[in-house]
């Protein structure tokens, strides 16, 4: 019988749901994994809402404090789905108990939280494993295979966009994503731009340089839905930046939360000197991909669908093209989780790659204040 790894979830909110179906679904799709999730404790902000959140996700126990769920002998892992303003503080207890820490991205309020969060992991050898799901779709793995074997050869151009219209009508309430002190500087940015952040680096590998623009384009919200008062939303609502790669790539990244109409416009173009590849989220279970290797009079981007072909979708279905959706995310990233803890297999991306990514966005927002390029640290 598979091990079991003990989970100590902290907060349960949207992607807390998303996790817990993770570890439900996980062990019927990947009958493979060398260790099963078991649901230990939940903890969020009070008792109530952590109790509550027991008898709705099943797990075992609860605690309105997570202090208590850290210092807790019978949890092996914390899984930290706490917004932003909480991560250290939460992560680093967790590291020096000797858990293992699975935290929902971008990790801290900035760049160098996450730096120390990673650099304290280390130090500790335990492992870790950060919720940018979108790297989980079957074809994200695909397109890096296109890339290594050449496909569309040599890298020239990444153009990537993470927008979505959430906040785009006014009346929108303020919610704790406006907030930098809950939810960093970073905000569509660090909400979104992040996520798109860490494709760009998967794919195309790492970041020099960027030159961004930030800003807030709806300044203030009604502090609840149908309220007068007012309060001012303090970081962006939208973001983009052009970019070099290390490998003399060039590129582009927009990231909006204001964008109407894009409901999950998270889409990648990639060229190369022999082709390109095409993605975009709301199709998230095609991907296009254009060859000049192909004869002259039949080239074009042709599609092509998700498929037992492109692993681990065939852990799911049989046959291509019925799809996948944004939780099955979590259940794969459910089962990397499993795999790193048990076996030490390799899982991406870990917090000092967490570290990477917000590296990137505090350059944006620092070269969006000065108003030039700025090399990432
Ligand atoms: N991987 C993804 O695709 C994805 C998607 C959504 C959210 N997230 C990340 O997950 C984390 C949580 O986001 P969510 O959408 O679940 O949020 P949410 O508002 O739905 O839930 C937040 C949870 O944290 C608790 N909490 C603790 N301190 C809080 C504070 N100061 N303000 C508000 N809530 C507080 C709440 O009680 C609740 O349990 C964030 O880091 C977010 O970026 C990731």
């Amino acid at each position: 019988m598979a091990r079991e790894l003990r989970i100590g979830m902290v907060g349960s909110g949207y992607i807390a749901r998303a996790h817990v179906y993770g570890y439900r679904t996980m062990p019927s799709v990947f009958p493979e994994a060398a260790a099963l999730p078991r649901l230990e404790m939940i903890a969020d902000l009070d008792e109530a809402l952590a109790a509550s959140a027991r008898s709705r996700f099943g797990f075992a126990r609860h605690s309105g404090d997570w202090r208590r769920l850290i210092e807790d002998s019978a949890v092996d892992i914390v899984d930290i789905c706490f917004p932003s303003v909480m991560h250290r503080e939460v992560a680093l207890a967790a590291i020096a108990a000797g858990k293992h820490v699975y935290c929902e991205k971008p990790v801290g309020l900035s760049g160098s939280e996450v730096s120390e969060i990673a650099a304290a992991a280390a130090r500790a050898g335990v492992k870790s494993l950060v919720g940018y799901s979108y790297l989980r779709n079957p074809l994200i793995g695909f397109a890096r295979k296109l890339i290594q074997e050449g496909a569309i050869g040599e890298i020239v151009h990444f153009r990537g966009a993470h927008n979505e219209d959430y906040m785009a009508d006014p009346a929108v309430p303020f919610v704790w994503r406006c907030d930098p002190k809950i939810a960093g500087e970073a905000g569509a940015l660090g909400d979104l731009g992040s996520h798109i952040v860490s494709i760009a680096r998967h794919l195309a590998g790492e970041i020099r340089a960027v030159c961004g623009q930030a800003r807030t384009v709806i300044k203030e919200r009604p502090v609840a839905a149908g309220s007068r008062e007012m309060r001012q939303v303090g970081n962006d609502d939208e973001a983009q930046f052009l970019i070099e790669f290390a490998n003399g790539a060039t590129g582009h990244i927009e990231s909006s939360r204001i964008a109407t109409g894009s409901r999950m416009d998270i889409t990648y173009e990639i060229t190369g000197t022999h082709g390109a590849i095409q993605f975009d989220g709301e199709r998230m279970n095609e991907i296009k991909l254009f060859s000049d290797r192909d004869p002259v009079d039949r080239q074009g981007f042709r599609t092509i669908y998700a498929g037992p072909t492109h692993p681990p979708y065939g852990n799911f279905l049989p046959a291509p093209g019925h799809g996948l959706g944004f939780n099955d995310h979590k259940v794969i990233e459910a089962f990397e989780l499993m795999q790193l803890v048990s076996l030490g297999e390799p899982a991406m991306p870990d917090l000092a790659e967490a570290a990477r990514i917000g590296q990137v966005l505090d350059a944006v927002l620092r070269s969006s204040a000065e108003r030039c390029w700025i090399t990432v640290a």
